[in-house]
């Protein structure tokens, strides 16, 4: 494992993206972390950039131990600032920020340190970088030396003299180092000795045992189903280890998508093999939505509602299981576990040394559930990325299509009816959502967009028909690209496309004679319109 000490980077999470990209596992932790109470012994250390610099009065700071592991240290941008602070170096303020692509220039042949060789292995001597930094290094840290220069860095790349530790000033954690991803699978694997031995199928093995260990032979386990992504690998997983010890429950809250909850009920259940309840209680959220146009609103209400739901469902199901149990079977039937779909972003998020980063919508709105239930949590996608969940999706054998699944959010078409929600107003957003979705997926581009969506203007436009005046309402779509949903691009759509769309949602959907389509990225917009 390498360990990844953060420092507050908004790239940290791709360093350890790229670790596990050469198959090696990596996992980021605070860079306050005490390397005593470290219960496993890294083969490396990245140290990570920062939006700091090391002589501001708040800096973050590495356990100096970090120093005395004996193991390879690579140092990136503020890593290697705090590299040189800890070896007495000097960090000087640039005259300007340096900000983007630099031209790197490697000297590694004159090198002292023969391990300079594996970290360059196979890279040309002059390549394009990515820098973004305001502070750089003025003088070589004790018993350091120079392995590289931009114009504007003399000290872009250096190493110790004898030991395995370089600092770079450039990010290779970033696209736009095109040498990047070698540069630190050269690290890895062959400065850190890595196996590269984390796969999906290492994973499925490994998960599996290990929640049949938890829940022992008779342990059983609730978790709620959407029909994405997260959710459908989860519980997936979670049938192969325990069976139907394992019940899923999914919630149609009358504001999901055209036939969404049969659709799921079908694939998990008649496909999957899930054991699964569908439960309709789109009357209830309904009658408590009605009226209610705030979004954080909105957003309570369903959550609180969802988790009356849930309950009361899983306590159905566990009074089944008793009565089972008394039965004479040899399973218990208390249940003791909830599965949640959790990933690594999540865990990233809250275990920054800085807390967790400030709320803009409140999207996760099951987290009562333990509350109130007394349950343990059960988080097997913990430690991966939605791309390694969709991996280890196919692997489950689980369908492409659901596997690259558009993200939909818990709080549904009640985010995207922009004023009060009703029962027509769900169904004319739904009937446009689905022909939107339709169509893009007939024009071959639903892989190529990361969500698209429709959504329900509050307000009335003029339009004609058949020499008659109309007014209607107004469908805005929505369909952007994006790697992590904390920045996006609006998607570009061939002309026809569009064309095609809003002619048959004006025709088709009554109630709608203007369809736009929004071209914000975001930020400063988000990817919902509320
Ligand atoms: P925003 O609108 O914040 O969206 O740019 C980023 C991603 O989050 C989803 N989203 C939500 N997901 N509950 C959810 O489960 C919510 O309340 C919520 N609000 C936004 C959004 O669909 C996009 O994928």
């Amino acid at each position: 494992t390498i360990l990844i000490l953060d420092f507050g980077s908004q790239y940290s999470h791709l360093i350890t993206r790229r670790c596990r990209e050469h198959n090696v596992y990596a996992e980021l932790l605070p860079c306050t972390q005490k390397i005593k109470d470290l219960k496993w012994k890294p083969k490396g250390i990245i140290l990570s950039g920062s939006p700091y610099s090391v002589y501001d009065n708040d800096a973050p700071h590495v356990d100096p131990e970090v120093f005395s592991l004996d193991v390879p240290i690579l140092g990136i941008c503020y890593g290697l600032q705090e590299m040189a602070w800890n070896m007495k170096g000097t960090v000087a303020k640039c005259d300007h920020r340096e900000y983007g692509f630099a031209q790197l220039h490697l000297t590694k042949g004159s090198s002292t340190n023969a391990a300079v060789g594996a970290l360059f292995e196979g890279l040309d001597q002059e390549m394009q970088v990515w820098m973004s930094h305001g502070d750089q290094l003025s003088a070589m840290p004790q018993e350091f030396h120079v392995v590289g220069t931009t114009s504007s860095a003399p000290f872009a790349a250096i190493a110790h003299d004898t030991k395995p530790m370089y600092g770079i000033q450039f990010h290779p954690e970033v696209t736009h180092s095109p040498n990047g991803k070698a540069i630190i699978g050269n690290f890895i694997l062959r400065v850190c000795q890595c196996k590269p031995n984390w796969t999906m199928e290492e994973f499925i093995g490994k998960e599996i045992k290990r929640i049949k260990e938890i829940c022992g032979p008779t342990g059983r386990v609730i978790g709620a189903v959407s029909g994405g992504v997260d959710s459908t690998v989860a519980a997936k997983l979670m049938h192969e280890a325990i069976g139907d010890r394992f019940h899923a429950i999914m919630v149609d809250n009358g504001v999901l998508r055209l036939n969404e909850g049969q659709t799921v009920y079908e694939r998990l259940n008649k496909d999957l093999g899930v054991n699964l309840t569908l439960v309709d209680a789109s009357e209830l959220f309904l009658s408590r939505l009605e009226g209610v146009e705030d979004p954080e609103q909105k957003r309570r209400i369903i959550g609180n509602t969802f988790i009356n739901v849930f309950e009361e469902e899983a306590l159905k199901i566990e009074a089944l299981a008793e009565m089972e149990a008394e039965k004479g079977g040899d399973r218990k039937g208390k249940i003791e576990w909830l599965l949640q779909g959790t990933l690594y972003p999540d865990v990233i998020e809250s275990i920054s040394f800085k807390g967790p980063s400030a709320t803009i919508k409140t999207h996760h709105n099951v987290g009562g559930l333990l509350k109130d239930m007394k349950l343990k949590l059960i988080e097997p996608l913990r430690e991966l990325f939605k791309d390694e969940v969709r991996a280890l999706g196919r692997l489950l054998s689980i369908p492409t299509h659901l596997v690259q699944r558009h993200p939909f959010p818990g709080p549904g078409l009640a985010i995207r009816i922009l004023g009060p929600v009703t029962r027509e107003q769900v169904k004319i957003l739904q009937k446009a959502d689905s022909i939107y979705i339709e169509e893009i997926r007939n024009a071959g581009l639903y892989d190529q967009i990361s969500q698209a969506f429709a959504v329900l203007l509050p307000v009335k436009a003029v339009g004609v028909m058949g020499d008659k005046r109309t007014c209607e309402q107004v469908i805005a779509l929505r369909a952007v690209q994006s790697e992590d949903f904390m920045t996006a691009d609006w998607f570009v759509f061939p002309a026809p496309v569009l064309r095609k769309i809003s002619s048959r949602i004006t025709n088709e959907v009554e109630g709608i004679n203007r369809v736009t389509y929004d071209i914000s990225s975001k930020p400063p917009a988000t990817v919902e319109w509320l």
